[in-house]
């Protein structure tokens, strides 16, 4: 992407001005309905997303978004509930709006961000639910991962009583660590666990994500899932 077309953009996203740009980066702006990535217009809204909505639904996150089939699917089956996906990858982003445009929705809001950063714009007990699909694994570096000991922190601040996270990965051994590291968690609880979500009663309400249907097809993979209630 040549620099003339980029202007001040790339200030968003990077401290400093980089010789070439992905072409997406640009196009988040044609989706301004459904893409945010001002971090100060982001942070404004931090206690009052309801406004933002323009109605008291409860709202959702979502950390890793993808290309966005999960969100707006979930958007489209329950259209009393607001979402707000997270995803950090430009291209994904666009295409996730791009698909969002098409049903058309009306409560879905991609945010161009890291999950690690959802304090500064979240407010206390502003959201109902959030979920976490198939994130990375980082095998070499747990402590990368996006869902680990911290998160459930900012889930302590952020959600309402009774606020779930609902967390899906093929990923065995990530699934233990979580299991493992709630036991000594107060405050929250693990409501609902399975290895295999795809022969469970919990799949009849499941809406897949571009992964899961890719592990589904391909690699014919089971599917750990759980649910962690803030008591
Ligand atoms: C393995 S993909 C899964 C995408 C989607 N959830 C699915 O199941 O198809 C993980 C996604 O998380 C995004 N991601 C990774 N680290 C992130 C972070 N710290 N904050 C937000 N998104 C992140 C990646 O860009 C990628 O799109």
């Amino acid at each position: 992407m040549p620099n003339n077309k980029v202007g001040d953009m790339w200030k968003h996203f990077f401290e400093k001005p980089k010789k070439a740009y992905n072409p997406y980066m640009v196009r988040l702006a044609e989706y301004p309905e459904y893409i945010m990535y001002d971090r100060s217009i982001m942070d404004s809204y931090k206690n009052r997303w309801t406004e933002y909505f323009g109605n008291d639904n409860p709202i959702y996150l979502e950390i890793g978004s993808g290309s966005g089939n999960f969100a707006n699917g979930m958007c489209e089956k329950y259209p009393e509930r607001n979402h707000m996906a997270i995803e950090i990858r430009f291209k994904r982003l666009h295409t996730s709006a791009r698909k969002a445009k098409k049903i058309p929705l009306e409560n879905v809001l991609f945010i161009q961000r890291k999950g690690e950063e959802i304090l500064n714009f979240i407010g206390d007990e502003e959201i109902a639910g959030m979920y976490i699909n198939f994130p990375e694994p980082w095998d070499h570096k747990p402590k990368n991962r996006v869902l680990q000991p911290s998160t459930i922190e900012m889930m302590r601040k952020i959600f309402r009583k009774g606020g779930k996270l609902f967390f899906k990965t093929d990923h065995d051994e990530y699934f233990e660590s979580v299991l493992e590291f709630m036991k000594d968690i107060e405050g929250f609880e693990v409501v609902y666990q399975t290895t295999d979500l795809h022969n469970d009663p919990k799949n009849a309400d499941n809406v897949m994500t571009e992964f899961e249907s890719l592990f589904l097809h391909k690699h014919n993979k089971n599917i750990n899932y759980l649910e962690i209630e803030k008591l």
